[in-house]
């Protein structure tokens, strides 16, 4: 499944309200929302969602963050999808993140920062299964 990627929108931005204007970005950019949820991540689902990042000293802590509230998880259809989504959410650290970008916009820390979004098209597809079952995914 090419030209797809994985988002969602993290507690941070949920608390905040954000994912009305998120979602508004997204599809502004041209990408179509092919799978969407609202849901909140068990501290289990989040430890096996990030396991990649198992060893580094963040772990923890991103964890009980993504756990902390409700996230939107979406599947995004468009062409170069992963790369083109990169570059709309902008660099992990909003610090370092470009102008009109969506973490420069909603994003607080590097921790913290609104929005994921996959880093190959083999992620994407790990990723959004991890969520959306093959009749969820239009
Ligand atoms: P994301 O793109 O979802 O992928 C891994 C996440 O780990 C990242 O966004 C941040 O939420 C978090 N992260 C990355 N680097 C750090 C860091 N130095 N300190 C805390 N959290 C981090």
């Amino acid at each position: 499944m090419t030209n797809r990627t994985f988002t969602m929108i993290k507690p941070d931005a949920t608390e905040k309200g954000y994912t009305g204007g998120i979602l508004k970005m997204i599809n502004d950019a041209g990408f179509r929302i092919v799978a969407m949820k609202m849901t909140q991540l068990s501290t289990e689902k989040a430890g096996q969602f990030y396991e990649v990042h198992k060893e580094r000293p963040f772990y923890g802590e991103l964890v009980s963050f993504m756990s902390r509230g409700p996230i939107t998880a979406a599947i995004l259809e468009k062409e170069n999808a992963v790369e083109d989504f990169r570059k709309l959410i902008g660099a992990t650290n909003p610090a370092q993140a470009e102008a009109g970008t969506i973490r420069k916009l909603y994003a607080a820390s590097i921790g913290e920062n609104a929005v994921h979004g996959s880093d190959s098209d083999e992620n994407a597809a790990i990723e959004g299964d991890f969520f959306f079952s093959r009749l969820e995914q239009f």
